[in-house]
């Protein structure tokens, strides 16, 4: 089957706002839904007084670190990559998977990469000026490879138009700081545990972008770093009604990926993974990550956290399939689902959690 025919299977039926947006891709990209990834924005002058005095020798050791710019021709194809590179020989619903992984991985690069950059442009703080540019730096890098990729498909994503076109979610900056380090660590683990997945199994290596993850993960580590020491310079983030919405985020985060890692089917079977199983490894390297700079950690361990993250997966099967079906019944089961989604969100968050003390140095190394 060639590409033509498979990307006119490609299921964009979901999405209502294929309005202006260019092309499919990129309304996808622009479309907002409980799963997709959003692009924020923030209280600047917040950003501006952030002082990280408190951990100033952690701070520019990464500093040094970003200046180095050890990724600063890692993001280039090479002969080999567009030897391997072949999505016409894909099974459709494999296609479709990994098209929807690259538009979904795409906006949350390019989420970061937008968030960064309008940081660095509103403030004058040195300290978090230049640390911004970096990271935006970094992120653009990402988004342009995985566009690049999407390219193969006949699928690119207009970013200019994405940056005008999508919606902005406000966050406090003390949200931000909770779900960006939260977002960069999973990344980071997400990266490494397909990584390694595909180090063992080469035979399970199905695109050749998964080799450049290893280098790749350590800026996502990197920018997770930049966060913790964020939040460690002001000890208030770590405490008192804090340690609720580090709660919250934790539960929130790891929620939204366990559902849409269970919409990937082809895609974990491509790569031999039970995603019962990958979300659990990844939720443990993000968890050991978290012990630098979060004093409250989700005990995934506990059965009743792991079957509530099961109901909400059922529930989102339940309310996708009313979305397709349409019509009163189908509007109808979404709001039940949407009540027992709320409700289920609920138990698990008064789930007892584990308190972490902080430790008195904040940086780690990416070993995993
Ligand atoms: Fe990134
Ligand atoms: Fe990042």
């Amino acid at each position: 089957m060639n590409a033509v025919t498979q990307t006119e299977s490609t299921d964009f039926s979901l999405i209502d706002d294929l309005g202006d947006a260019p092309n499919e891709s990129t309304a996808a990209a622009e479309h907002d839904d409980m799963l997709s990834p959003r692009f924020y924005t923030t209280d600047f002058a917040a950003f501006n007084d952030i002082d990280v005095s408190l951990v100033k020798d952690e701070w520019d050791e990464m500093m040094s670190e970003f200046e180095a710019d050890a990724n600063a021709k890692h993001f280039r194809r090479d002969a080999g990559y567009d030897r391997e590179v072949n999505v016409a020989n894909y099974d459709p619903a494999l296609y479709d998977e990994l098209l929807h992984f690259f538009i979904s991985s795409l906006t949350s690069e390019f989420s970061g990469c937008i968030l960064y950059a309008d940081i660095k442009k509103n403030i004058q703080n040195e300290d978090v000026h230049k640390l911004m540019g970096y990271m935006s730096r970094d992120e653009a890098r990402h988004a342009g490879f995985i566009n690049k990729a999407l390219k193969d498909f006949d699928r690119d994503v207009d970013m200019g138009y994405l940056k005008k076109a999508k919606d902005y979610t406000f966050f406090k900056p003390k949200f931000i700081h909770y779900a960006t380090y939260l977002s960069e660590k999973i990344g980071y683990a997400r990266y490494i545990t397909i990584f390694r997945q595909l180090e063992k199994h080469p035979e399970n290596k199905f695109h050749p972008i998964f080799d450049w993850f290893k280098d790749w993960c350590n800026d996502e580590f990197r920018h997770g770093e930049a966060f913790a020491l964020i939040i460690r310079a002001d000890p208030k983030l770590t405490q008192g009604r804090n340690k609720l919405w580090i709660k919250f985020f934790q539960l929130a985060v790891f929620a939204t990926m366990y559902v849409r890692d269970h919409t990937r089917p082809e895609m974990n079977k491509a790569f031999g993974f039970d995603p019962t199983d990958y979300d659990y490894r990844v939720f443990d390297i993000t968890l050991e990550c978290c012990k630098q700079c979060f004093p409250v950690l989700l005990d995934i361990n506990n059965p009743a956290f792991r079957s509530g993250l099961e109901t909400l997966r059922k529930i989102n099967v339940r309310n996708t399939a009313a979305r397709k079906r349409g019509g009163i019944i189908g509007h109808l089961t979404q709001w039940g689902g949407k009540l027992q989604g709320v409700a289920t969100f609920a138990k698990l968050y008064f789930l007892p959690t584990i308190k972490n003390p902080l430790p008195k140095k904040v940086r780690l190394k990416p070993i995993w």
